[in-house]
């Protein structure tokens, strides 16, 4: 590891800081990523609930919508500030990784993951007000994204400089997107054999 102390906080940090501050840091993003895959899996439901009766409708969307600002407010943003907060402790006691390639797609990435993170802000907003015009198929869709993200970003910080482009990458690669189109197909097929019963219920569907 490229532990370049030189004009580094390292000097005024105990010798054990920068393992305490990964501790953390992996624990955040731990937290973290637990939030944001079960807030957009909440927005799910919370759509599917459209279609339920008035009443039904009303106790479980208001039951999501608190679901999801407590999830958001406290869980998945601490998480996301105690990873931050702990990036920035390892980058203060070894600033060397700020010059290394593998940081900046890293930081990169991380924007990107940030950004999606304010999205599920946005998106939260508009379900509570009930002004969302995202559907539950382009959620699923969506709750696919931080997956790419989590295996790149990890990637990048266990190979770095080396990062691996041959035969294994493109194999989980093709397992991520593989276990995305599952869960796609499952939804679909889990709405088709609820219309098929509900078209087989006395009365059809319509009653
Ligand atoms: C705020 C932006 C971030 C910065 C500046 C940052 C920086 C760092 C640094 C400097 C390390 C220590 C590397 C080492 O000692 O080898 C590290 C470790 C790690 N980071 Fe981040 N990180 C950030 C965000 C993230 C995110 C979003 C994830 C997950 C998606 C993540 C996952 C990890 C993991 C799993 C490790 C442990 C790797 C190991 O010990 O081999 N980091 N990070």
């Amino acid at each position: 590891m490229p532990f370049s102390t030189a004009g580094s906080l390292a000097l005024i940090w105990p010798p054990e800081a920068y393992l305490w501050f990964k501790t953390l840091h992996i624990v955040g993003v731990v937290v973290w990523f637990a939030g944001l895959f079960y807030l957009v899996r909440l927005f799910i439901y919370h759509q599917e609930a459209a279609e339920l009766e008035p009443t039904l409708r009303v106790a479980f969307q208001s039951q999501y919508a608190l679901m999801e600002r407590r999830l958001a407010n406290i869980i998945t943003t601490p998480g996301m500030v105690v990873a931050v907060v702990c990036a920035l402790g390892l980058l203060s006691v070894n600033p060397a990784w700020l010059h290394q390639g593998w940081m900046h797609a890293k930081l990169a990435f991380v924007l990107a993951l940030l950004a999606y993170h304010g999205f599920c802000y946005k998106l939260m907003g508009q379900l509570q007000r009930g002004q969302c015009d995202w559907s539950a198929k382009q959620l699923r869709a969506l709750n696919e994204l931080p997956t790419l993200l989590l295996l790149i970003v990890v990637m990048l910080v266990v190979f770095k400089n080396q990062f691996p482009t041959g035969a294994a990458t493109w194999l989980i690669v093709a397992l991520v997107l593989f276990m995305a189109a599952s869960i796609q197909f499952y939804a679909r097929w889990r709405r088709l054999r609820a219309e098929r019963l509900a078209a087989e219920l006395p009365g059809g569907a319509a009653g």
